[in-house]
């Protein structure tokens, strides 16, 4: 494991840390104007007021609790923004394995699971400003949280850092590190390394390989063999639907594994 006593920030990258806002991805949203000379731009805070998941959730934001950072960047349009999730969802498998030790599982696109439970999540909002996209890319890791301080609902679905070590850790100990994973792996990005991208998220997918799974797509619940990541990003999936009752490989580009 690396040594976090002195962790850096990339140089290049603008930090703004707070002991509390509304939501890290807002506020990049909102200050475009401000940060645009600014970028790359990093948004921390101890806790989030209204927090935000994917599908207009809500996500859990306590004080100590977790890591809630943003980044702020800009992209090419054709730069493959469909990698982006991809990337984000690596960033933090392996800035996790770095503090803990722990091997964490990625469910397409981005949730990171441990035994079924998540523990992260990314919310990505781009917004195109001309013939650039402004990127926004949220990162929620459930660090210090104890089973009662889930809502209800979660209880049984949400896991975090301290549930599986016992250990307490300090997201700003972390932060420097997520950002130096994440700006490496968006280099691979802009650098078209996509096949790299694809079997490292492959690789920290594998546990669903071959597996049966439900999967959301547009109001529709469809059932299939999962069968990985295509090279474009999309979820491979072997529905069975043909009448010979061969498999018929559909690759989805949007949904949400259940
Ligand atoms: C999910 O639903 O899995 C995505 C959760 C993303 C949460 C992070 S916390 C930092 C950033 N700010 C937000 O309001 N959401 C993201």
């Amino acid at each position: 494991m690396m040594n976090l006593l002195k962790p850096k920030y990339p140089g290049n990258l603008k930090v703004i840390s707070f002991k509390q806002c509304d939501s890290t991805n807002d506020y990049l949203r909102s200050h475009y104007g401000d940060l645009k000379i600014k970028l790359p731009v990093m948004v921390t805070t101890g806790l989030q007021t209204a927090g935000r998941g994917r599908d207009k959730r809500t996500w859990v934001s306590s004080k100590g609790k977790g890591l809630y950072s943003s980044f702020g960047f800009e992209l090419a349009t054709d730069a493959g923004l469909q990698y982006l999730p991809l990337i984000a969802g690596i960033t933090v498998i392996e800035t996790l394995r770095e503090i803990c030790g722990m091997d964490l599982g990625l469910k397409w696109p981005n949730d990171i699971l441990y035994k079924g439970k998540k523990i992260a999540g990314i919310l990505i909002e781009n917004v195109i400003y001309g013939p650039l996209m402004y990127c926004i890319t949220g990162m929620g890791i459930n660090l210090n949280y104890i089973p009662a301080d889930f809502p209800d609902e979660l209880k049984d679905k949400a896991t975090s850092l301290k549930m599986l070590t016992g250990k307490t850790y300090n997201p700003d100990k972390i932060n420097p590190l997520l950002a130096k994973t994440f700006f490496n792996w968006l280099e691979n990005l802009k650098n078209n390394r996509h096949a790299l991208i694809i079997s490292t998220v492959n690789r920290y997918g594998a546990i669903l390989k071959d597996r049966e799974i439900r999967f959301h797509h547009n109001k529709e619940i469809i059932t299939g063999i999962y069968k990985g990541i295509n090279t474009d990003g999309g979820l491979l999936l072997d529905t069975k639907e043909d009448s010979n009752g061969e498999g018929a490989n559909v690759i989805y580009y949007s949904g949400e594994i259940v």
